[in-house]
């Protein structure tokens, strides 16, 4: 068996039951996963459960990207807390964004906690836990030994010490490259995630086709900003996002290749070249515009114009005319006024978002937006945020009930959640149809189906014969 933890392993050791508790965005839902693999195939043997009162091994994975998913952490551990009262042994570690800002600060608040480690070192998981152990239990070898807080960044070292992934279901994500240098104002994920680092295309080619071989079909390739990736080959030479998509289409398997984020300022011509000649490539794209006044795009450092944004939707439509965007919005950055904000809703009525993510701006302690003269009160932000949602949500039901009669390829990828004799898939543009059949060996494959209902969460179709 592959041990990252280079422990010899003990076959009367018990499995360790493990919950992990996963807050924020897709990066930190592959890392939980991520997660589970290491300590599954380590000496603990760690099985995943649902219920937290059954688990041996506690771990948070946590966000730090606004203040509220930010204390949502010791809320969390507040619970934990009484949980260790019940059961000593309980070893409860946090990681992700608020462990790589916080560090040492979250055991100084929450003593219960044994470890803290960050995005880069969670393969250390099972050393690092056996460290804690061996302060309470038996002892491990000097040499085992790791320290219980590491929000250290070694770089590409995670990818290298993963086991193998496990598919759950047709659809997988595959990390290409870790954090992010662009230092957008209001942001903190390049001092929680480090800079940008691009994972060696073999190794990312690799993950692709162990979750191919797994009966996975669509990949969405993740990182904070893939449209810088610059991975190298076995020749040293460069490979960027848009070749990337090219090798992976190729993987026997996968008919479906998404990508998750990029920015405006990196989506460049051979990028969008890619959507002419991979159809495997989703009409679908996500491409945070944040706001459409050019006065606070330069305050946000963004880097881009409101114009360079619609040139480049308009040349993608050029070769994709029905393409779906979606984008994330900050709505009331620091010294936004009525006309700033009245050209972000004019931006989504002109590119037509469909669903997108819209926030109102959370103040980060260590951004460089977090000095500027903030004068709007919270209830006028929300009052903006809450007309900017009720255009993008009228925006979107327009999309949905577009689509009504149309015909979809949609990806089976479980039974209907709410009527076991119905399967359910998503289309291109991320909608979820139900449909009835009876045949479940349909899940994991692609179907036709005719849209015949329209609701606000979700669509009905019609199984169509190919
Ligand atoms: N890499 C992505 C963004 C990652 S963060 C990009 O290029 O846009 C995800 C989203 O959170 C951002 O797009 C932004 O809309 C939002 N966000 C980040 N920092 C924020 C802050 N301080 N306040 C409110 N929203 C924020
Ligand atoms: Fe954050 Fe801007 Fe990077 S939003 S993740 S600093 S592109």
């Amino acid at each position: 068996m592959f041990n990252p933890s280079g422990e010899t392993l003990t076959k009367d050791k018990p499995v360790k039951k493990l919950f992990i508790k996963t807050h924020g965005c897709q990066m930190n839902v592959y890392d939980s996963a991520k997660m589970a693999d290491v300590l599954a195939a380590s000496d603990y043997q760690a099985e995943l459960v649902e219920d937290e009162s059954e688990a041996d091994i506690l771990l948070l994975n946590t966000c730090s990207i606004r203040e509220k998913a930010q204390e949502k952490v010791f809320h969390q551990l507040g619970r934990w807390r009484k949980l260790k009262k019940t059961k000593p042994g309980l070893v409860i570690g946090v990681g992700g964004c608020v462990a790589s800002q916080e560090g040492e600060a979250i055991q100084r608040r929450a003593p219960h906690v044994d470890l803290v480690f960050g995005p880069q070192t969670l393969h250390r998981l099972p050393r690092m836990i056996a460290t804690s152990e061996a302060k309470t239990h038996t002892q491990v070898q000097a040499s085992q030994k790791l320290p219980l807080v590491d929000i250290s960044f070694p770089e590409i070292e995670k990818f290298d010490a993963l086991p193998e992934p496990r598919a759950e279901g047709p659809e997988a994500f595959v990390s290409i490259m870790e954090g992010c240098s662009k230092y957008c104002s209001f942001c903190v994920v390049p001092y929680t995630r480090g800079t940008e680092i691009s994972r060696p295309f073999a190794s990312v080619i690799e993950e692709v086709r162990q979750l191919a071989d797994q009966g996975v079909r669509e990949i969405n390739l993740l990182g904070q900003n893939v449209n810088a990736y610059s991975g190298t080959d076995h020749a040293h030479q460069v490979i960027d996002l848009a070749e990337l998509i090219y090798h992976v289409a190729h993987i026997g398997g996968i008919d479906r290749i998404r990508y998750t984020t990029s920015h405006p300022l990196e989506f460049s011509d051979q990028l969008i070249a890619v959507y002419a000649e991979v159809p495997e490539l989703v009409s679908h794209l996500h491409l945070p515009v944040q706001s459409g006044s050019n006065r606070i795009l330069r305050l946000m450092k963004r880097g881009y114009t409101q114009e360079h944004y619609r040139e480049r939707i308009a040349s993608l439509r050029k070769i994709r005319p029905d393409i779906s965007l979606s984008s994330d919005f900050i709505v009331g950055f620091p010294g936004e006024t009525e006309t700033d904000f009245a050209d972000t809703m004019q931006l989504i009525a002109d590119v037509g978002f469909d669903t997108s993510f819209s926030f109102v701006y959370s103040k980060r302690p260590g951004t460089p937006a977090a000095q500027l003269p903030d004068p709007l009160s919270l209830e006028e932000k929300r009052e903006r945020l809450s007309r900017l949602q009720s255009l993008i949500n009228q925006q979107a039901s327009a999309i949905s009930q577009a689509m009504l009669s149309s015909e979809q390829w949609i990806l089976v990828n479980d039974f209907s959640k709410r009527d076991m004799t119905q399967l359910q898939g998503r289309t291109e543009n991320n909608r979820i149809v139900h449909f009835t059949a009876d045949d479940p060996d349909l899940i994991g494959q692609f179907v036709k189906v005719r849209i015949t209902q329209v609701m606000s969460n979700s669509m009905s179709g019609e199984l169509e014969l190919v």
